[in-house]
């Protein structure tokens, strides 16, 4: 699936359809750069469950969890640099918690989607400043 958007709106919808093929267990492994939009459309797919509040990049906290129906846990491992670190934070353990599991920056750590049943990859790419090339595979 590819999808070309020219705003952040249109970014939040498009993940609003995928969302609709996502299943309780199911990761989301986004590869793109700072700004490319990977926080806007984890907001779409929280939208679509029903999460109306604010969604940031959890930077900091690593995980945030959006409370809809199902939950939505949402990664951030831009400051994760290998696995060691990933078992850290726990994140095999939300695997069998029957959310929707979102990690930004998963290019850092490389064979994540080998270690998981059931993925899709969304690239996002800039083509120009409100311009973004969505590349979703499963
Ligand atoms: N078509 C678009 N889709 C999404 N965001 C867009 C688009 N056009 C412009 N933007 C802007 O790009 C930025 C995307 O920010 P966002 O936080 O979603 O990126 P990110 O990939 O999560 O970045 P980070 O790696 O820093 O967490 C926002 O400032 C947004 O307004
Ligand atoms: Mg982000």
């Amino acid at each position: 699936m590819i999808y070309e958007t020219s705003s952040p709106d249109e970014t939040i919808a498009a993940a609003e359809k995928l969302a609709e093929l996502l299943r309780p267990g199911d990761t989301v492994l986004y590869t793109g750069e700072m700004g490319a939009g990977k926080t806007h459309f984890t907001k779409g797919i929280a939208k679509h469950f029903g999460y109306t509040e604010p969604v940031t990049s959890p930077t900091f906290a690593i995980v945030n969890e959006y409370d809809c129906d199902p939950p939505v846990f949402h990664f951030d491992l831009f400051r994760i640099a290998d696995f060691d670190e990933l078992y850290a934070t726990g994140f095999f353990d939300y695997l069998d918690r029957g959310g929707i599991i979102c990690v930004e920056w998963s290019e850092n750590i490389p064979g994540l989607a080998d270690e998981l049943e059931s993925v899709w990859t969304v690239d996002i790419q800039k083509t120009g400043e409100n311009g973004r090339k969505i590349i979703i595979n499963n």
